[in-house]
């Protein structure tokens, strides 16, 4: 360590230009490339902020090392700024106008041979994600984080300016609802007792209310055991905010504002006042609480127009009260039987029982699988019906209402992106607010809050709920909106419930009996007696809102560690077993099932992404 002691490093690599030719420098990083000439030695040096090339001469004392440098070797670089000749300069890199001319080097420390050239875009993922430490070294990575940082910076800054305080809370404790399973830690003082990781904030933030903290925020860690996608991770960053004395306005405009700033700042981009959009006209018209508006192809009523056709899957389905609703297939008249096959699959994916497909092509014929209930006119009318014309295809599906939606949702981004009819320049926000309070669970045979059970009836819809009339619950709104880039849900909140008699009441409406309402959530009824403030928040998703202002459509892209869809860490091989003495310290026994599951994972150990 010598040689770190008298050298300190005057600036990182990737941070050196032309105005800082003639200067005398010391740099510390990795050797990405080495090219050797006998004669002279060139590295490509890199450090967190970019690379840049070095000169080695080796009968120079102080480059001794010059022919034994190799990939990922730590090194220092003492040395003069040039300006490279005409013609060598490397449009690519940003210092590519400048090299180091080395007068010393050394070798920090050698590097074993690494698995993967550290800027090779092309090697897959699953060894990428073995070795991430390496993977970081990369300039994708070193972008993804830094933009993460600078976001964290602007959140942190506006929001302490804007009068927020940052409060941290707990990770063990007890379970905070937002809709998926529970991580519980054993308590080894406390046998057979649990604690469960936050699924959020929720029930802290709003004690904080109570509290009398009337603005907090925290860029907060959340656990949630739920099936993993692409936005998804087992445990993901939020930026939490609750405010006090506020209405559901006030907390819309401060998050404008905020995402102004932060688009500004990462993109230069100026933002329109974001459009309102209520959870039904959402779902009408693009299928989904979380439209992309980027493109067209809404979503059409069809139910007048193919009533009483005579096909049966319709009329069953209309005189059940279900929908018919289509979309448009623009150029779809020149799609194959196996193009329609394929779409018919995706649907079917989605829940849809089948797809109608009608096909006009532009020499003007039609054809469709249901064209012996309707004749030519009809499904001309149709494809018109959903906005298509001469050339295009219609794609219809008849089901109860959230499966068609479901499913024609799916097939418009699928042919959003198929058909390249989404402007990927351009970031596209709205809210969705009037979200329904409730919706009923056929698995549990009963109502479950939509957002979480802390949020507040709309005020015309309070008195039904406390009346416990359940013919009404599917109709009741709430206070809740959501921030939505994109086809991302960014953000979601909610206007809070807050007297601890319509608490109760939310808890009844839930199905929840006095007793497990009293060991749940006893202690935030209690809270909510004592002068709790009328107050309401949100909750940003930091990962999802990183991804999309790095361009990357892969959560695991912007988290340093991130877990696989399996919600494994392939680099350390977590989860994995304990030994058997520290379960019986915690209390814990596996089951013969987890036992049984165990010895199969050893057998197969196949990880898959
Ligand atoms: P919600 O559950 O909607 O609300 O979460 C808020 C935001 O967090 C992000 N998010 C996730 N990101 C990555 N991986 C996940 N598994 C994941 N789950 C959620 C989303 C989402 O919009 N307590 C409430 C907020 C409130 O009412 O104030 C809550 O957690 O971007
Ligand atoms: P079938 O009468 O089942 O052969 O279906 C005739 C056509 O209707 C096929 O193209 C099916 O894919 C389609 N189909 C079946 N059920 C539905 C549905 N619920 N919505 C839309 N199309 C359907």
């Amino acid at each position: 360590m010598k040689f770190v002691k008298d050298l300190k490093r005057t600036s990182y690599c990737g941070l050196l230009n032309k105005s800082n030719a003639g200067q005398k420098v010391v740099l510390f990083g990795w050797v990405n490339t080495r090219r050797d000439h006998g004669s002279l030695v060139f590295i490509d040096l890199r450090d967190r902020e970019g690379i840049v090339q070095v000169v080695l001469d080796p009968s120079l004392a102080g480059n001794s090392a010059a022919h034994d440098l190799r990939g990922e070797f730590v090194v220092a670089i003492e040395g003069l700024v040039r300006t490279r000749p005409e013609g060598m300069v490397n449009k690519k890199i940003s210092t590519g106008e400048i090299e180091i001319e080395a007068l010393r080097c050394e070798v920090l420390n050698v590097a074993a041979t690494p698995p993967f050239q550290i800027d090779d875009e092309n090697v897959g993922e699953m060894l990428r994600l073995k070795h991430r430490y390496l993977d970081l070294r990369s300039p994708r990575l070193q972008r993804h984080l830094k933009l993460r940082h600078n976001v964290a910076q602007l959140v942190r800054q506006f929001l302490a300016s804007n009068g927020f305080m940052e409060i941290e809370t707990p990770i063990l404790y007890k379970s905070t609802p937002e809709g998926a399973r529970d991580y519980l830690v054993p308590s080894r003082v406390n046998p057979g007792n649990f604690y469960a990781l936050p699924q959020s904030p929720q029930i802290l933030k709003q004690l904080l209310m109570i509290s009398g903290y009337d603005r907090y925020f925290q860029l907060a860690r959340c656990f949630r055991d739920e099936d993993l996608r692409a936005d998804r991770q087992p445990e993901f960053t939020q930026i939490d905010i609750e405010m006090s004395f506020i209405d559901q306005d006030d907390i819309m405009e401060l998050n404008e504002r905020l995402l102004r700033l932060i688009w500004k700042e990462v993109k230069g981009v100026d933002i329109a006042t974001l459009p309102r959009m209520t959870y039904q006209e959402a779902m009408d018209r693009f299928g989904i609480d979380k439209p992309d508006i980027r493109f067209g192809l809404e979503i059409k009523e069809l139910k007048a127009t193919v009533t009483n056709s005579g096909f049966k899957v319709f009329d069953d389905v209309i005189a059940r009260g279900g929908i018919v609703r289509g979309i448009q297939a623009p150029g779809g008249g020149t799609f194959s039987r196996g193009q329609f096959d394929k779409l018919t699959d995706i649907a079917k994916k989605s829940g849809a029982k089948g797809l109608v497909w009608i096909k006009w092509e532009a020499s003007g014929a039609i054809s469709s699988p249901i064209s012996k209930f309707f004749n030519e006119e009809k499904l001309k009318e149709i494809v018109t019906a959903v906005g298509g014309k001469q050339g295009d295809a219609a794609l219809i599906i008849a089901d109860d209402f959230d499966t068609a939606c479901a499913s024609l949702s799916t097939l418009r981004i699928h042919l959003g992106r198929e058909l390249k009819l989404i402007d990927t320049t351009k970031d596209k926000f709205l809210w969705v607010v009037d979200f329904p309070l409730l919706e009923y669970s056929p698995d549990d045979k009963r109502w479950v809050a939509r957002h979480h059970p802390f949020t507040s009836p709309q005020d015309q819809h309070a008195e039904w709920m406390m009346a416990g009339d359940e013919s009404k619950y599917g109709q009741l709104l709430a206070k809740a909106y959501d921030l939505v880039c994109n086809g991302y849900e960014i953000g979601g909140g909610s206007i809070r419930i807050y007297r601890s008699e319509v608490q109760q009441a939310m808890f009844r409406v839930l199905g929840m009996n006095q007793e497990e309402t009293q060991n749940k959530f006893g202690f935030f009824l209690e809270a909510l007696k004592y002068g709790t403030p009328p107050h309401g928040g949100i909750a940003w998703g930091v990962d999802r809102l990183v991804m999309i202002l790095c361009g990357t459509d892969a959560i695991r892209e912007v988290i340093a560690f991130p877990k696989t869809a399996k919600a494994t860490c392939l680099m350390s091989d977590c989860p994995s077993e304990v030994n058997r003495d520290q379960l019986a310290e915690v209390g814990v026994k596996l089951s013969p099932l987890a036992e049984k599951a165990l010895e199969e994972y050893r057998k197969a150990h196949n990880q898959s992404v």
